[in-house]
């Protein structure tokens, strides 16, 4: 699967967000090293603490249908003029299980920027930080 059409199912995924309090729908699309492809939306609710993002959507996805160490990359996607960059809560749960992660961050016009997670979150901290 190329990177533009990872994007493409993230951006799938925008009419499945459930976001009454933001307005502001997020897709992503995580692929794992076999081709397995789990995506995720926004999904909010009234105590707004209480929402969670479509990058960790995906995330919980796909470790609770069995994987873990074998994600390859992410897109994430929204409807700004602006790259929709991964929350710093969405950055650590991804390098929890995928420091080495590729990430296609993009933006309304189905245009992306291409990065490694290390670049999103440098010096993370993670498992091997435990000693
Ligand atoms: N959001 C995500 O889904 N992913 C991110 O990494 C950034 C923020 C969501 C959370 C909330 O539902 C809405 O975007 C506005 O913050």
């Amino acid at each position: 699967m190329t990177d533009q059409e990872l994007v493409e199912l993230a951006f799938t995924m925008l009419e499945r967000s459930y976001v009454p309090y933001s307005h502001f729908p997020v897709g992503a699309a995580l692929e794992c090293a076999d081709g397995t492809v789990f995506t995720g939306c926004n999904v909010e609710n009234a105590a707004y603490g209480s929402s969670i993002c479509a990058e960790r959507t995906a995330l919980v996805k796909a470790v609770s249908g069995g994987h873990r160490d074998d994600f390859t990359r992410i897109a994430v996607v929204g409807n700004s003029t602006e790259p929709c960059w991964p929350c710093g809560a969405c950055r650590q749960m991804l390098y929890e299980f995928a420091p080495g992660l590729t990430v296609l961050v993009a933006q309304r016009d189905h245009s992306f920027v291409k990065l490694p997670l290390s670049e999103l979150l440098t010096h993370g901290f993670g498992p091997k930080s435990l000693g």
